[in-house]
């Protein structure tokens, strides 16, 4: 396969993370070299990827790593007013010198937000979380796998566009799949060829399939059931790896995974 940039975005709760550390995985275990992103200002996905919840707590997300963005940019973050910063940094060496290792083909680096208005206009610091997402550099046969923040800043102009895939996750909702038609419109606009809705969470499929074509016709459309044990695994600290096979989420997006991305 060639190599692959996938966008999962949506609303806030929809299951961004837990999808992203779900594909991450079954990418992972079919052979492929994985890199997922954390772009969300309240990073998570280290846990749900598979990180002790310790280490988890302990990371500094590339933004917040204020000597790094120094480093790169020439500024500190809060101290771009009136400060020249270099809007093209270096990132070539991020992901190595960054990125932490899960398993032999899978890492993960947590960038932290790129929303300028979330950062309280750290400029430099979303200079660098841009770059790093624009030109990061696919290696052969390499997915990236990005964790988006809840809302629309990624499909800002110079960003999402370079996603070959950006997947729409909601929920099975009226408001929530209007919110999801707006944010693929966008997708659509910017050129990124493949749009595909994630409903979850869902309990009555027959009835979600009828609100999707009510709402937005058209679109390829994946349902994931809702598991009311998703708390408990929360709770238990347990990575998406080791949630029970049969869970409605783990089936549901390996059903997903293998229709979009399997043979
Ligand atoms: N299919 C599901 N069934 C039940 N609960 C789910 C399901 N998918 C996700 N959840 C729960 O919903 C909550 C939000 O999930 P998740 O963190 O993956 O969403 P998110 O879109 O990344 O959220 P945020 O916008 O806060 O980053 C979590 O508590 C998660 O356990
Ligand atoms: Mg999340």
């Amino acid at each position: 396969m060639r190599s692959m940039k996938i966008l999962v975005a949506g609303k806030g709760g929809t299951g961004k993370t837990t999808v992203s550390a779900l594909l991450s995985h079954f990418f992972c275990s079919s052979g492929h070299d994985v890199l997922a992103l954390d772009t969300d200002s309240t990073p998570n996905l280290a846990m749900s990827i598979g990180v002790s919840p310790d280490i988890s707590k302990s990371i500094v997300p590339l933004v917040k790593n204020e000597d790094l963005v120094e480093e790169r940019t020439g500024a500190r973050p809060g101290e771009s007013w009136g400060v020249f910063f270099n809007l093209s940094p270096e990132v070539e060496d991020i992901v190595e010198k960054y990125g932490i290792k899960i398993k032999d083909k899978l890492s993960l680096l947590v960038v932290g937000s790129i929303d300028s208005a979330k950062q309280g206009c750290l400029c430099p610091a979303i200079a660098l979380a841009r770059s790093l997402l624009k030109h990061i550099l696919l290696k052969n046969d390499q997915i990236v796998i990005v964790d988006a923040e809840a809302g629309a800043e990624v499909f800002g102009r110079g960003l999402a566009e370079d996603f070959d895939y950006m997947l729409c996750m909601s929920e099975p909702t009226l408001r929530s799949l209007e919110i999801s038609k707006n944010l693929i419109r966008m997708a659509d606009e910017l050129g990124i060829r493949n749009n595909v809705l994630v409903v979850n969470k869902v309990v009555d499929e027959e009835r979600a399939i009828r609100l999707v074509k009510r709402v937005v016709p058209g679109v390829r459309s994946f349902f994931v059931g809702y598991d009311p044990e998703m708390s408990s695994y929360e709770e238990e600290g347990l990575s998406v790896e080791r949630y029970p096979k049969n869970s409605p989420v783990v089936v549901g997006v390996r059903r997903m995974f293998d229709l979009l991305f399997g043979r």
